[in-house]
C-alpha cells in the first residue's frame, strides 16, 4: 500500500518537474560569466558612436534647435556607420553628411536612418538641410574618419 502512494507521489510530481524545466528555459539565461554581469549594459540609445560589429558601428545623433549631440562622429577608415536621428524637441530636423548619400529628416515621433560606409580617411561635415527655426543656420556637426 505504501508503495503504491510512493507510485503515485512521483507520478503527480513528473509533470511538475518538467514544467518547471521548461519554465526555466523560456525565461532569460543568466550570464555564465558573473564579471560580465557586474558591467551595467551599454544603453543603445545613448548619443555617440556604438560598435555593432567588426567595421560596423551606429551613430546615436539626437538634434534639438540648433544642436546636434554628438555634433562630432569619429570612426576607423573601412567602416559601415548607420546613422539615427532622433529628434528631441520634436522638430523636423535633417541630417545632410557632405560627400556621401546620407540625407535624412526626422519625422517626429519617428527617427531617421541612414547607412554609409567611409573608405576614405578625411572629414566629412554635416548640417540640418531642414528649416527648423532660430538655430538652424549653426546647426551642423562633421564625421571624422582617420
Ligand atoms: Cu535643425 Cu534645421
Amino acid at each position: 500500500m505504501s508503495r503504491l502512494r510512493t507510485l503515485r507521489h512521483l507520478a503527480a510530481a513528473v509533470p511538475l518537474v518538467v514544467l518547471l524545466a521548461s519554465c526555466g528555459q523560456s525565461g532569460p539565461s543568466p550570464s555564465p560569466d558573473s564579471a560580465e554581469a557586474e558591467e551595467p549594459a551599454p544603453d543603445p540609445d545613448a548619443p555617440g558612436v556604438h560598435r555593432t560589429g567588426p567595421d560596423r558601428f551606429t551613430a546615436i545623433i539626437y538634434s534639438t534647435q540648433g544642436v546636434y549631440d554628438p555634433d562630432e562622429i569619429t570612426v576607423p577608415a573601412g567602416s559601415e556607420v548607420t546613422f539615427r536621428l532622433i529628434t528631441d524637441d520634436e522638430m523636423i530636423h535633417g541630417l545632410a553628411i557632405e560627400g556621401t548619400d546620407v540625407e535624412i529628416s526626422t519625422s517626429p515621433p519617428e527617427d531617421a536612418e541612414a547607412t554609409h560606409t567611409f573608405d576614405q580617411p578625411g572629414e566629412y561635415p554635416f548640417v540640418c538641410h531642414i528649416y527648423c527655426g532660430g538655430g538652424h543656420d549653426i546647426m551642423r556637426g562633421k564625421v571624422v574618419v582617420e
